[in-house]
């Protein structure tokens, strides 16, 4: 049996790039039974042409979590990377953005000049929040669809990163449970994730958002590439049920964070400096577990992935690429 850490070799695959260039391959390995798999033989850096990112596309779209080692990368090489896979986000938050490129969203204690972030600061308290599970921008009207994140100074112990995959949740649920939440719907917000810190919500100036207004998503939602359902959850963004009232909804939406969040269906990543994790924000949920921020120190460089639209020929791609495998 495969230990939840354990790397499982049975479960390998390797890519090959076709054609005659020079044998460009990079290996797969499992982390977790349904969620997290290592890549290896890959630079970001130096990724190589097309079809070998259309591959990593691929791997990702079968391997909804892939962890890359000893990625050695700028701000501008994990730019120019994220760019292969759709246009980049602005994060709302203000005070996190890169100064010299803001589309890096710094998940960081540490402020560009290298100091710890003051404790109970409007930047420490939100970046405090990752510590509940969550999908990235799942406040906007269009989620991201997958995220990037480079750790360039991590922790021994704490500020790992805890993955669930809320498509295999989803299809462990009982059929009544499927049925009854079929057509329920979820108004999310970015200021609830505000309302999280009972210290930030007691505040007058709570720091600079860009204002996003509430939205809607449906709490099962279909995989624009792989046309399989999941489970659309982001604990710090869901206002409440939209055809329920409060208490009954809350409850709901608990007991299936509950069974999404269960180690069956959860990878944790302990980081090594310069791991680059990249994720599907369409099918997974994380967070990030708590550490002692005042003294240790975690920075990390995010880039959020936006598809704007649904993208047919992802679909197709993807649909030519299981024929051909079989
Ligand atoms: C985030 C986040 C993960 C991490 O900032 O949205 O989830 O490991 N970060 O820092
Ligand atoms: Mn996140």
């Amino acid at each position: 049996p495969r230990s939840t850490q354990g790397v499982s070799s049975a479960a390998s695959d390797v890519y090959k790039r076709q054609g005659s260039e020079s044998p460009a391959s990079f290996g797969l390995n499992r982390l977790h039974p349904v969620i997290g798999t290592e890549v290896h033989g890959f630079s970001i850096a130096d990724p190589g042409g097309t079809t070998v990112i259309e591959k990593i596309r691929r791997a990702w779209l079968e391997h909804p979590v892939l962890v890359f080692h000893d990625q050695v990368i700028s701000d501008a090489e994990q730019i120019r990377f994220a760019r292969h896979f759709g246009e980049l986000e602005i994060h709302p938050s203000v005070a996190h953005r890169a100064s010299e490129h803001p589309e890096i969203y710094r998940v960081s204690n540490v402020d560009e000049a290298g100091n710890i972030l003051p404790e109970y600061s409007n930047e420490w308290l939100y970046l405090n929040l990752t510590w509940r599970w969550h999908t990235d921008s799942s406040f906007r009207k269009i989620p991201s669809t997958g995220s990037i994140l480079h750790g360039i100074e991590v922790l021994e112990q704490g500020g790992e990163t805890l993955f669930a995959n809320l498509e295999v949740a989803y299809a462990h649920l009982d059929e009544s449970t499927k049925s009854a939440i079929e057509h329920l719907s979820v108004v999310h917000s970015h200021d609830y994730i505000l309302s999280l810190s009972s210290e930030l919500s007691r505040r007058k100036e709570q720091g600079e958002y860009t204002h996003l207004p509430p939205v809607t998503h449906p709490l099962v939602r279909v995989h624009p590439d792989t046309g399989k359902r999941s489970l659309f959850l982001s604990p710090h963004t869901m206002v409440g049920i939209e055809q329920m009232p409060d208490p009954e909804g809350r409850a709901l939406l608990d007991r299936l964070i509950e069974h999404a969040t269960t180690d069956r269906f959860v990878y944790r990543h302990r980081w090594q400096a310069h791991d680059v994790i990249i994720w599907d924000n369409r099918c997974t949920m994380h967070m990030v577990t708590p550490f002692d921020n005042q003294v240790e120190r975690r920075i990390m460089h995010l880039s959020l992935i936006h598809i704007s639209a649904p993208t047919r020929l992802g679909m197709l791609s993807y649909a030519v690429f299981c024929l051909k495998k079989k």
